[in-house]
């Protein structure tokens, strides 16, 4: 009798625990190949070879770029290298990426950068919001730039218990911003039982000075989040759940579901065009190649764009697709007056004249 409930018992965990790879492995479109859709006039950017997770763009061209994340369980080509921020004047005819200086105190030695966004301030003072991971903990790093020196002097960091697991964030002024984390755990086995089980704990956090606290919750793994033009709607891409919410801002700083748009792809961070107001989509098409890396099955890119997001039917664009050839694990793409950056997790960053 004893013999037979232990072998139903292994019998049920085994039957459980092979539907949860299987949907697993589909949650993270295991299955998927790509079909290419090629843009003419790209080349990879000098300088950048071990990743462009996010890029900031400001109004006037001068792209921030975000390079060297060591994310627990993901490929790294520098482990041992520090994190650095770059610059690129997309004005320019031939654009080069130029690392940015750090201001003196600032540790980085253990600068381990993440998701960024960009504040103007009433002055015209440009601060640089950069979602760090020292020792794989979470802060928010503070920075502001000074254009004539190509630095960054750092102002504060901010850590708070809410703050655990911060993916990206977007700026709502000099020093309040919206955060997303994209587990509930942040050690980072629990944080992949976490994701296997396919638990939906991951949350979007509002963080001032005065005040912090939970905005919106219920996610599987939310990652990219943005503003639309008119600030009243809030974009977050749930990487997993391959959708991205549209969430509508109220006074009180909370979000509540507007819409969700089902995609076929793992989108990372978004971009808000900022003549278009359309959202562009740095994507996995192969969550499974990501996640476990292996150079004879490389991860590959595709960038999507999405229009009319609030109409009824909003068009999703593929706009470019590639088998890891040429770009491994797209991350973010960002656009400036015809022109595409897109970046990745830890591999290399593609310009592209649309
Ligand atoms: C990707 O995953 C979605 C489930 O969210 C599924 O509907 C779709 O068929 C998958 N695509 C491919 C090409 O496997
Ligand atoms: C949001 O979109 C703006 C353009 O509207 C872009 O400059 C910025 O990089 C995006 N922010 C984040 C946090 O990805
Ligand atoms: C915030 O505002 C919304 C919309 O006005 C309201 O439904 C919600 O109850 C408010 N939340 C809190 C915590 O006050
Ligand atoms: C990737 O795509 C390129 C160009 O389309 C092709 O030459 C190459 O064989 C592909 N690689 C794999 C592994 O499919």
């Amino acid at each position: 009798m004893g013999k037979v409930l232990v072998l139903a018992l292994v019998g049920i965990l085994a039957a459980l625990l092979g539907e949860r790879l299987m949907e697993f492995r589909c949650k993270l479109n295991g299955s998927r190949e790509l079909e290419p859709v090629e843009l003419p006039n790209c080349h990879l950017i000098k300088g950048i070879e071990r990743g462009a997770e996010d890029i900031d763009i400001l109004p006037d061209g001068l792209a921030f770029i975000s390079s060297g994340l060591k994310y627990p369980g993901l490929k790294t080509f520098a482990p041992d290298k520090p994190g650095e921020i770059f610059l690129m004047d997309l004005n320019d005819e031939n654009p080069r990426a130029v690392e940015l200086r750090i201001s003196r105190g600032f540790d980085l030695a253990s600068f381990n950068p993440h998701g960024i966004s960009t504040y103007i301030d009433k002055d015209d003072s440009v601060y640089l919001f950069v979602v760090n991971h020292p020792e794989f903990k979470s802060t928010v790093e503070v920075f502001k730039f000074v254009e004539d020196e190509n630095s960054l002097v750092h102002l504060k960091t901010i850590r708070h218990e809410l703050l655990s697991s911060v993916n990206d964030i977007v700026a709502l002024g000099p020093d309040h911003f919206y955060a997303t984390n994209d587990h509930y755990f942040s050690d980072s086995i629990l944080m992949y039982l976490e994701l296997f089980l396919g638990l939906t704990w991951s949350n979007v956090v509002y963080y001032s000075p005065t005040e912090v606290k939970e905005v919106a919750s219920g996610f599987y793994s939310v990652n990219g989040i943005n503003i639309s033009l008119d600030k009243k709607y809030v974009y977050i891409a749930d990487l997993m759940a391959h959708h991205i919410h549209v969430m509508e801002k109220h006074a009180n700083w909370s979000l509540t579901q507007l819409k969700v748009l089902e995609l076929d792809t793992l989108v990372d961070n978004l971009f808000v065009d900022p003549y278009t107001g359309d959202i562009w989509g740095g994507c996995h098409p192969n969550g499974m190649k990501l996640l476990f890396y292996d150079p004879e099955n490389l991860p590959g890119s595709e960038v999507i764009r999405i229009q009319n997001i609030l109409s009824e039917k909003p068009t999703v664009t593929q706009v470019y697709a590639e088998n890891g050839s040429v770009l491994q694990g797209s991350s973010v793409a960002a656009v400036y007056s015809g022109k595409l950056l897109i970046g990745t997790v830890f591999h290399r960053a593609l310009y592209c004249e649309l």
